[in-house]
């Protein structure tokens, strides 16, 4: 039955209250909305509607559409959870009180799925753009640093350092503190928001309606293919949850920030999607793959903006690596201190007060990983860690109202059971869109998790210790 010991509510909400948690209390819901934002829009709208629209035709606006109402069921979920327990950790932390310590392991084991795997795939989406602008000043690197092996057909390439030397800049930002971390962040949002706001502008006027048709060309199969592809587009506000205990006010400002972000994006993304199918004939996004955002502006004959696209799509997937990678440690951070993990997890540099080892860790394994694995494989595995913990989080929901009725809930999921059991059924429908290959590799993972908890993390469990004494 210790499989299934969980941590009691009060407790986690008391451990993070009155300044006793060593982090610093310093985001608020414009803030946490930034960041989320900031995780959000990235390599899904700049890189990935390429092969989207390949895939769907003109309708990968439905395929944004579904994926879209997938997280906004999850996001309802992860809103009530965060207000309840505003603790660090996010799915992590609720699972634990909710469904128990096994599950909770797993599903922190998972979420090295989305988040270090997605630092590492949008590192390889940034090195794609930059290694374009350096190309605009006649600048090339070696051909065998560009890419990972076997990324490219028919050349030989062994790594892609771009993609390493971003995350390794970005893992010293973060360990410099969350203050400087959040003004980079909230600068860079805006310009990034303000370069989509302008591709909108300048695009909308060179929509031909003719583009759209036939609209569905891959019918409902195609629209379903892209949606789990580009469900990659909305991961990220979840990270929001994982600021809990650096926010001022959670128990309000954690379901706006999320709620917010994501409601921003599903807009910005279906606009955006359907001025460049508008103004592209959907097969010509062949063209040029790694470009498609900026590809419908020079189709359009506006190179000027589509050079300030490009800008704005690098300094875009920055943010989302600081995002993303700050996520990953402060879930680790919560998993060491309840013993899961080692103690260097949650070690606090005393001068700066961020977790500075597990930060260098995981900034080196995710840029390793990112200049070794090609794109593809690495965002359908966040896809699928992703969409898996969006089903915990929803069943945590269901299984809290049932077990913990009395608890106060500061922001209520409406119409509970529909709107629980449906994110489940969203986020399964769109995990079995996924290759068996993504599965194989989940299930791999998730294996390796359970065989780490049994020889280490069941013994070194501080509940484990406190239940024995
Ligand atoms: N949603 C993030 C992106 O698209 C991960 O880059």
């Amino acid at each position: 039955m210790s499989l299934f010991r969980t941590k009691d509510i009060a407790a986690i909400v008391r451990q993070t209250e009155g300044g006793k948690t060593n982090l610093k209390r310093d985001l608020g819901a414009w803030d946490l909305t930034m960041l989320g934002l900031g995780a959000i829009i990235g390599t899904g709208i700049f890189v990935l509607t390429g092969t989207g629209t390949l895939t769907a035709g003109p309708a990968l606006v439905l395929s944004f559409v579904l994926a879209g109402i997938a997280c906004a069921l999850a996001a309802l979920c992860y809103a009530e959870f965060a207000a309840m327990v505003p603790a660090s950790g996010s799915v992590y932390t609720y699972t634990y009180a909710t469904l128990g310590e096994f599950l909770a392991w797993i599903i922190g084991w998972d979420l090295v799925l989305e988040y270090m795997f997605a630092v590492s795939a949008v590192s390889v989406g940034w090195s794609g753009y930059f290694q374009s602008l350096l190309a605009g000043f006649e600048i090339y690197l070696p051909e065998v640093l560009t890419a990972a092996p076997g990324a490219k057909d028919g050349v030989i390439t062994f790594f892609n350092l771009p993609a390493f030397l971003i995350v390794f800049l970005v893992t010293f930002l973060l360990v410099r503190g969350i203050t400087e971390s959040k003004r980079v962040n909230n600068i860079m949002v805006a310009i990034k928001v303000l370069v989509v706001l302008l591709f909108i502008a300048v695009g909308v006027g060179y929509v031909k309606p003719d583009n759209w048709q036939p609209f569905a060309p891959f019918g409902w199969e195609g629209i379903t293919t892209a949606a789990a592809l580009v469900f990659f587009a909305y991961v990220g506000f979840d990270a929001v949850a994982a600021a809990a205990e650096e926010t001022r006010n959670p128990q309000k400002d954690l379901p706006k920030g999320i709620l917010w972000s994501l409601g921003i994006c599903t807009v910005l993304y279906v606009v955006v999607t359907l001025i460049m199918t508008g103004i592209v004939p959907f097969m010509d996004f062949k063209k040029d793959m790694s470009h498609p955002v900026s590809l419908a502006l020079k189709y359009a004959g506006q190179d000027w903006f589509a050079g300030m696209v490009d800008l704005g799509a690098i300094l875009g997937m920055t943010t989302v690596l600081l995002v993303m990678l700050y996520g990953q440690t402060r879930i680790f951070f919560a998993m060491s201190r309840d013993g899961l993990l080692p103690k260097s997890f949650s070690t606090v540099h005393e001068k700066y007060k961020t977790p500075y080892g597990s930060t260098w860790a995981c900034g080196l394994i995710a840029g390793l990983v990112g200049g070794l694995i090609p794109l593809d494989n690495l965002a359908q595995l966040v896809n699928i860690g992703t969409l898996f913990a969006f089903s915990l989080v929803s069943v945590g929901v269901l299984v809290l109202r049932k077990t913990r009725p009395d608890l106060p809930r500061p922001f209520k999921v409406p119409f509970v059971p529909v709107v629980p059991l449906l994110s489940v059924a969203f986020c399964l429908y769109l995990m079995l869109q996924l290759y068996a290959f993504t599965w194989m590799a989940f299930l791999i993972w998730l294996a390796i998790g359970v065989v780490v908890y049994f020889t280490y993390s069941r013994k070194h469990s501080k509940l484990n210790q406190q239940q024995q004494s």
